[in-house]
């Protein structure tokens, strides 16, 4: 099996990588955008190059997560071109990993020139809903047009709430989804977002959970990687 294999466990794999936050333009200066640093896909790319595999970053806004070495790199920046992009290389990836923080609207319309203050005061922004590039890649595969055999990895940042606790939104996530593996991240109190340690679960869409104690976003990627090895089929590549 590919476990037996290391460090090279990933040869030939090809895999593609969404990383960083989509920026949602409101005229040509400004956009809604959010705090994703992009350090952990840039990690898990980072590490999956090293296990062999062959990998596509499609990255949005990060915050110098430093450049992986012999790693592709898409530079896109909302989600509709994050969407476009993931479509794409999917077709021919072996693993899809939605690492992305990708913003859920977007503002209705996109000034052609820069919004001035004027003498009325602040206009409210409009928004519409972003497609979900995840949910779409599953359906895509469900459809035939990315191969079945595609392993496509999801993210979500939880906090507790009234409604249940991290894991409980991390289950529901995953069944809403439809991925074959998502990655939970407890969050809020200063957790996760432009901070070096990460702490979780993965959940398997077979049931399997997983706890990931705390640790560096390295470290995180290569439990991430070992899970993603034992989901690739044997003989894929
Ligand atoms: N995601 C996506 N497209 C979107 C929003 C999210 O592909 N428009 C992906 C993220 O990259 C991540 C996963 O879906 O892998 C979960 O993102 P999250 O924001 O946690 O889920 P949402 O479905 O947007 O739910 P909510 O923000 O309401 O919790
Ligand atoms: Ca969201």
């Amino acid at each position: 099996t590919r476990a037996d294999a290391l460090p090279y466990d990933l040869s030939g794999v090809r895999m593609v990588i969404s990383a960083g936050g989509t920026r949602e333009a409101l005229d040509p200066v400004r956009y809604l955008g959010n705090h994703s640093s992009g350090k952990q896909g840039y990690a898990l790319a980072r590490a999956a190059s090293q296990r062999g595999a062959r990998v596509t970053l499609v990255s949005g806004a990060t915050s110098d997560p430093g450049e992986p070495a012999s790693v592709e790199i898409v530079h896109v920046d909302s989600a509709r071109e994050m969407q476009s992009e993931m479509t794409t290389r999917a077709a021919d990836a072996d693993v899809v990993i939605m690492a992305a923080a990708v913003a859920d609207f977007r503002p209705t319309a996109v000034a052609g020139a820069k919004i001035k203050k004027g003498d009325d005061g602040p206009s409210p922004i409009h928004l519409d809903t972003n497609p979900d590039i995840l949910a779409g890649l599953v359906a895509d595969r469900a459809q035939g047009r990315i191969p079945r055999s595609t392993v496509i990895v999801g993210f979500a940042a939880e906090t507790g709430d009234a409604d249940g606790g991290v894991l409980d939104h991390g289950r529901a996530k995953l069944r809403r989804k439809g991925c074959d593996l998502l990655v939970v991240n407890a969050v809020g109190g200063g957790k996760a977002f432009g901070t070096e340690d990460n702490t979780g679960w993965l959940l398997t869409a077979d049931g399997r959970e997983t706890g990931l104690p705390f640790g560096s976003k390295t470290l995180m990627a290569s439990r991430i990687l070992d899970e993603v090895a034992a989901l690739v089929p044997d003989g894929q590549v």
